[in-house]
């Protein structure tokens, strides 16, 4: 049986040891997304893991849902993700940048420009979402039309295409826990009737697109979409 701290092949590399760091919120970006010093420290200093998934990390302005939370889609984004992925890979560590999108799971006050999220369907969550001012109700999104679910697919490969420019071994797509993708599966949040609507297919749709769009990007070798629960489809 092979040993915790034995080497293991996963896609396209040789991780020193089997443990891996789930994804966690921190909340220490800049607030233009940008990565900041701690977090090059913080993710440094868990370098000994054979592989770091990074917090969540938007892949767009209106793909943010919780505060100071760092995005990979800008120049200032790829020149700080830098500052980190050397920091760990300098420890002899992977790290593969986890990208998310909020989708209904999100505050006007912590989205730069206070946009309005967007979501399969103007159906709220009904939780309360942590602003600088504390706690408050998450608003009503938006329904998203086929345009913005196209320009969806492309700010997860662009997001994808900034995370290896900056370093990143790889990419982890979040596909759980309640946020865009998760949120088309799932009926109680996507009422759509048009082609991301409805059927077990349909609701599948847009998470089947963004990983195409994503291994047509980067290879399959270097991303992965993370757990997410078949239940929520049938
Ligand atoms: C503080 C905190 C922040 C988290 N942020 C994220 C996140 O950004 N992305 C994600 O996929 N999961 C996030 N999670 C979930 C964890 O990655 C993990 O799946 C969860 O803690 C369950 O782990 P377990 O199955 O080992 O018990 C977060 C969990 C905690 C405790």
């Amino acid at each position: 049986m092979a040993d915790l701290f034995s080497s293991v092949r996963l896609g396209a590399y040789t991780l020193k040891n089997r443990l891996a760091m789930a994804p966690m919120t921190r909340s220490r970006a800049n607030p233009d997304g940008s990565p900041t010093p701690l977090m090059a420290e913080y993710y440094a200093q868990r370098a000994s893991l054979g592989l770091i998934f990074t917090e969540a990390t938007q892949p767009s302005d209106i793909g943010q849902g919780a505060i100071n939370t760092p995005g990979i889609y800008t120049d200032a984004h790829i020149e700080n993700w830098k500052r980190v992925t050397s920091a760990v890979h300098a420890e002899g560590g992977r790290l593969f940048i986890q990208i998310m999108h909020s989708g209904r799971m999100s505050h006007p006050d912590n989205v730069i420009g206070n946009l309005q999220a967007i979501a399969p369907s103007a159906i709220a969550p009904r939780l309360q979402f942590h602003t600088a001012d504390g706690p408050k109700d998450v608003p009503t999104p938006r329904e998203m039309s086929l345009v913005e679910i196209r320009q969806t697919v492309a700010d997860f490969r662009h997001a994808a295409r900034c995370a290896i420019d900056a370093g990143a071994d790889g990419v982890e797509i979040h596909g759980a826990n309640g946020y865009l993708i998760q949120q088309f599966f799932a009926p109680n949040a996507n009422a759509r009737t048009d082609a991301y609507g409805g059927s077990i297919e349909n609701r599948a749709r847009l998470a089947i697109e963004v990983v195409s769009a994503v291994v047509a990007e980067i290879g399959a070798e270097r991303n992965r979409l993370s757990h997410f629960s078949w239940r929520t489809l049938g």
